[in-house]
């Protein structure tokens, strides 16, 4: 599964698509091959229960988010995930390992969707500003381009997702149908 390391386009290669609005969903859509990837929706999960693997199975053993995202109190995820990945038995790791907020739910949604859920106030605490630090510097998001074990990382660099995602944002951050 890791023989091939997947690339991102740069936002630079989308230059040549005049039109604005083309551009800003052709430059979303490529970001989409990351957003929609495994290892990013095993945590924003479409009940309270997260997802596990390439096949996004139901997290085993039974867990669910609690009141912060981070478990129940009789079994916090930092029982078992700690502050990175540990190699000898393959649990990942980060020390804000959490679920993302049922508001953040993308399984089962389309890059459209996903995509206005996350500019709508209503659902999201984060402005254009914050959305854009959180996908290009957060360490948690990073996590997905070092999975360890055999995951599959995420396609190209966390560098060059930030750069798509701003272009996106100053090219009129279109969302598709
Ligand atoms: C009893 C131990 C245990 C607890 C508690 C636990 N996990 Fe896990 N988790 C694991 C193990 C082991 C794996 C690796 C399974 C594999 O990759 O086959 C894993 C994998 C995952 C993955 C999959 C990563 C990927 O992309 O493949 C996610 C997401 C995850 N856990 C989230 C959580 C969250 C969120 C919590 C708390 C609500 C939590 N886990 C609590 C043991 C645990
Ligand atoms: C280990 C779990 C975990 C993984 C893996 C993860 N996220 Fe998240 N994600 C979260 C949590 C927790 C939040 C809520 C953060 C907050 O409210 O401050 C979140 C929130 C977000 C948001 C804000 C959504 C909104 O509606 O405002 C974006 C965007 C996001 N994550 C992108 C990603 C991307 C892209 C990946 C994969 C490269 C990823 N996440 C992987 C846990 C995770």
């Amino acid at each position: 599964m890791k023989s091939e390391v997947a690339r991102l386009r740069s936002p630079a290669s989308f230059a040549v698509i005049g039109d604005p609005e083309a551009r800003s969903l052709a430059l979303f859509a490529e970001a989409g091959r990351v957003i929609t990837h495994p290892r990013c929706m095993n945590c924003h999960p479409r009940t309270d229960r997260p997802t596990q693997t390439d096949a996004m199975r139901p997290h085993i053993p039974l867990v669910t988010r609690g009141p912060d995202g981070g478990g129940e109190p009789t079994l916090r995820c930092s029982t078992c995930h700690h502050a990175a990945n540990f190699e000898a038995s393959g649990v990942p790791g980060n020390p804000n390992w959490r679920l993302a907020p049922i508001e953040m739910a993308w399984q089962g949604k389309s890059l459209g969707d996903i995509c206005r859920q996350m500019l709508d106030p209503a659902r999201s605490h984060m402005d254009r500003a914050a959305l854009f630090h959180h996908m290009a510097e957060d360490e948690l998001v990073g996590w997905a381009w070092h999975p360890g074990g055999s995951r599959t990382p995420v396609p190209g660099t966390q560098a060059e997702f930030g750069a798509l995602i701003k272009a996106w944002l100053d090219s009129g951050a279109r969302c598709p149908a």
